[in-house]
């Protein structure tokens, strides 16, 4: 659990913004002490395309995040996102060496279940086990001193390109950061908007950014399928520019201080004020018109992101429904544009389950930076990876670090 004082680094470095959240171990709980954020401009869809204006962004975030929490930072746990991220479903059975399920028995099983074809420019990002079946007992959360004569794990694999992850670990270290380790954004998204209930009884997390939308889909308490879609708001502030001939930074604020995803909410007299391209006079105009605009994009990317969920296999299951997060989730009318098209129940999720400065991250832009630090302080804790720019992961991944790697995953995930 989180151990009193430990303070532990979160960068959530986004198409929009990099954000840098500080977390100490206070009362069992992680309490937010710190949070810098800068906007972003060195990535595209969520993949750095330019290392100086990234490595900027870093250092300013990460300035502000010092002052706030009055300490040095030298290291993180990073995010990484983008199209490149590939996940799958795997499994791995083995003999029980002694009749009865040891640590070693387990970190065989999920070598088993990873050592599939992994093409030679993507690497692993996480293993994470779903659940343990020892001989036709399945379901099982934890086999140790279970008795028989097979074990067969179920896991989730990660990979993502290496260039990527590579991109990210430079930048860092060119910003004065060693990276602690690596996390899947949406998972740390989860971490901060799910509860555990929800991740129970099935429930899918949708992670709305500038760039990118990313999905985690849950049950039974585990990870079932994540994936990560190359749309985000970009897209829908495009459209306002090019539907209201607006320029984009009107746009975006326009969208952000008026916009609707759900015209039927938006009523017929309201208006709003619109800054003109070219130096001629603003125009007032519906806000309906704006909502036609957002509304048919968002659908779109709902319809998409639907198309995701279903891909899992586990659509019908998701008793708890869909979690939006992410800066899109603040415009009005999301959840309820969601529950039309996927024909469930939604919500928007901001962090929770923090202390301290949580009315500073009381923002769903903010679920990956803070789900960060959940992540990191009930897994990383004693396997620190230090990524290394000019090392490859899989080194970090083979003999015992990998053993030391699946035992730690297998201890905290349950
Ligand atoms: N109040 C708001 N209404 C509408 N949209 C908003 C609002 N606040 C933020 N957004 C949108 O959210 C998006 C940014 O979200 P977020 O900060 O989660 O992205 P990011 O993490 O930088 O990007 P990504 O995760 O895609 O790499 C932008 O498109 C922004 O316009
Ligand atoms: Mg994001």
């Amino acid at each position: 659990m989180v151990k009193d004082d430990e303070l532990l680094v979160g960068l959530d470095i986004g198409t929009t913004k990099i954000c840098v959240v500080v977390g100490k171990g206070s009362e069992g709980k992680v309490s937010i002490v710190g949070i810098g954020s800068h906007p972003s401009t060195g990535l595209r869809k969520g993949v750095v395309v330019n290392m100086d204006s990234t490595v900027n962004s870093i250092k300013k975030a990460v300035e502000e995040a010092e002052l706030m929490a009055g300490i040095k930072i030298d290291s993180c746990l990073a995010g990484i996102g983008g199209g490149h991220i590939k996940s799958f479903n795997s499994n791995g059975v083995v003999a029980i060496k002694d009749k009865e399920v040891k640590a070693e028995d387990i970190a065989r099983a999920i070598d088993a279940a990873k050592a599939v074809a992994i093409p030679a420019d993507r690497e692993l990002i996480h293993v994470i086990p779903q659940e343990f079946i020892v001989d036709d007992q399945d379901g099982i959360k934890d086999p140790v001193g279970i008795t028989g004569v097979r074990l067969e794990v179920k896991v989730h694999i990660v990979t993502g390109n290496i260039s990527s992850a590579q991109n990210i670990i430079k930048c860092c270290k060119l910003a004065g950061l060693t990276v602690d380790d690596i996390i899947l954004g949406q998972l740390a998204s989860a971490e901060a908007t799910l509860t555990p209930e929800e991740k129970e009884i099935g429930a899918a997390l949708v992670d709305i950014g500038g760039g990118t939308s990313d999905i985690a889909v849950f049950s039974n308490g585990s990870i079932k399928y994540t994936s990560v879609l190359p749309f985000g708001g970009n897209s829908i502030t495009n459209d306002i520019a090019i539907g209201l001939r607006t320029p984009i930074d009107d746009a975006e604020k326009i969208k952000k201080k008026y916009g609707c995803a759900f015209s039927n909410m938006v009523g017929a007299n309201e208006t709003i004020e619109v800054p003109s391209v070219g130096g001629r006079k603003p125009r007032t105009l519906q806000r309906k018109t704006l909502a036609d605009i957002i509304e048919p994009r968002v659908e779109e990317v709902a319809g998409l992101i639907y198309e995701e969920i279903k891909k899992s296999g586990q659509e019908k299951l998701l008793a708890s429904g869909v979690i939006i997060t992410g800066g899109c989730a603040n415009l009005e009318g999301m959840p309820e544009l969601a529950e039309s098209i996927f024909n469930l129940p939604a919500r928007r999720g901001s962090p929770m389950g923090v202390g301290g400065l949580v009315d500073v991250v009381n923002n769903p832009a903010y679920a990956t930076g803070v789900g960060l630090l959940i992540y990191g302080f009930k897994n990383t804790k004693g396997r620190r990876r230090g990524f290394d720019a000019g090392r490859s992961m899989k080194r970090l991944f083979s003999g015992q670090k990998l053993l030391n790697r699946m035992g730690e995953w297998f201890k905290e995930i349950f």
